[in-house]
């Protein structure tokens, strides 16, 4: 069986040669023949298809070392983008086979465990970033998460650049806010994660997770690739908790729509590696997207797929409770919707920011306009009156 990879390609020469060069430098090629090359050693890439910009490359599967996410990397998305007569080369999508994928664990949560935790089956998750990102102490950092618990979310985030830095350490910080949470539990009888960022070097990040669960977290946030495929496979083996997987970085890899690897491929790492959840863009916000992009990655990680468990795509950027519904249409039920500034920012502050979103999505299950829905509910109607339908970006 083969590993199939699609690309799109601008390059001086005609599509076929192209398209030989890639499959060449990717596998047991060079720029000239080699009087060392082996013949007949079934280890050739070859072009299955190539025209007009487009084309498909079938990597023999002894190519790949099972498991060894670095590699894979390194055969499908590796030393082809800077060959110098192909100009733009996008990798859109990968195709492995089943008996490579089920190699991998996957996920050790998915969708329906994360839901059975929560107890939440019949609506997306709705959750909060805490902000500002950094520079909240541990202590304040607890009691942002605990006002915006009370509002009824079922997630809250660090964010992406929140480690172990000295302003907030991790391990103050992941006492603290449990803590906080349990508090919420015994109020409102209802169960809150905390994805706490565990990212960092290889050879401190399962320990590193390992202690915060001791310390009794219930989910860890990783920073897929900036900390590599592999921390997350690694997490998802050794620690036993549901895992946030955060893709910053990932607009230097994704954005350019004819040059990178799109998002698509990097979601099917993710469910191999273990991811629960993953941040896949919106539909309406404030970073940079494609729908067809967040279509193509919110199908990858839900539907049937060699018997992995299903995983969350997350909207995240930029969203507050009047762009909600977009992104629910988008996403549909199986989703995660978080907002940080879009909770934070509410002029009632975190607890009523977190009702108001999740008043809007309870009015999107329902059915009903979030101005209808608003006019029964304070703070969402609040939300939409502080907000408007389009707010000022402020930075
Ligand atoms: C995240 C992401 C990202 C976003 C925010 C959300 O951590 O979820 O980095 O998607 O930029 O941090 O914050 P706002 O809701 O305030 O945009
Ligand atoms: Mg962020």
């Amino acid at each position: 069986m083969d590993v199939i990879a699609n690309y799109y390609v601008e390059s001086e020469w005609q599509i076929e040669k192209a398209a030989r060069s890639i499959a060449a430098e990717q596998s047991t090629g060079t720029w000239t023949s080699v009087s060392t090359s082996q013949k007949g050693s079934g280890l050739d890439a070859r072009v299955i298809k190539a025209e007009g910009n487009f084309c498909e490359i079938a990597f023999p599967e002894e190519l790949f070392e099972p498991l060894n996410f670095p590699q894979y990397l390194s055969v499908i998305a590796g030393n082809l983008f800077g060959l110098g007569a192909i100009e733009n080369v996008r990798l859109l999508d990968v195709e492995f086979p089943g008996k490579l994928v089920k190699m991998h664990k996957g996920p050790r949560f998915g969708i329906e465990d994360a839901r059975k935790i929560l107890g939440v089956h019949d609506r997306p998750l709705v959750g909060t970033i805490i902000k500002p990102k950094v520079g909240l102490s541990p202590k304040r950092t607890a009691e942002v998460a605990f006002d915006a618990a009370m509002g009824g979310l079922d997630l809250i985030k660090d964010d992406e650049t929140l480690a172990n830095q000295k302003f907030c350490p991790i391990e103050e910080r992941i006492e603290l806010v449990m803590e906080k949470l349990y508090r919420v539990e015994e109020a409102t009888g209802k169960k809150v994660f905390y994805a706490v960022n565990v990212t960092t070097g290889a050879r401190d990040i399962v320990e590193r997770a390992e202690k915060v669960a001791e310390l009794g977290a219930n989910m860890v946030m990783v920073d897929v690739l900036t900390a590599g495929f592999d921390a997350l496979a690694a997490l998802a083996q050794e620690i036993k908790l549901p895992i946030h997987v955060h893709r910053t970085m990932h607009g230097a890899i994704t954005r350019n729509r004819k040059h990178g690897i799109a998002m698509l491929p990097l979601a099917r790492l993710v469910r191999m590696a273990g991811g629960t959840n993953l941040h896949t863009g919106s539909y309406k916000g404030k970073m940079d997207r494609a729908k067809e992009e967040n279509d193509a990655c919110r199908d990858a990680l839900r539907q049937d797929w060699h018997g992995l468990k299903k995983v969350f795509p997350v909207a995240s950027g930029g969203i507050f409770p009047a762009n909600v519904a977009e992104n629910l249409e988008g996403y549909g039920k199986d989703c995660i919707v978080q907002a940080g500034g879009g909770v934070h920012g509410h002029p009632g502050g975190s607890t009523d920011g977190a009702a108001a979103m999740v008043q809007a999505v309870e009015a999107w299950v329902e059915g009903m306009s979030i101005d209808d829905y608003a006019n029964e509910h304070r703070e969402l109607k609040e939300a939409i009156e502080y907000w408007g339908r389009n707010p000022q970006i402020e930075y």
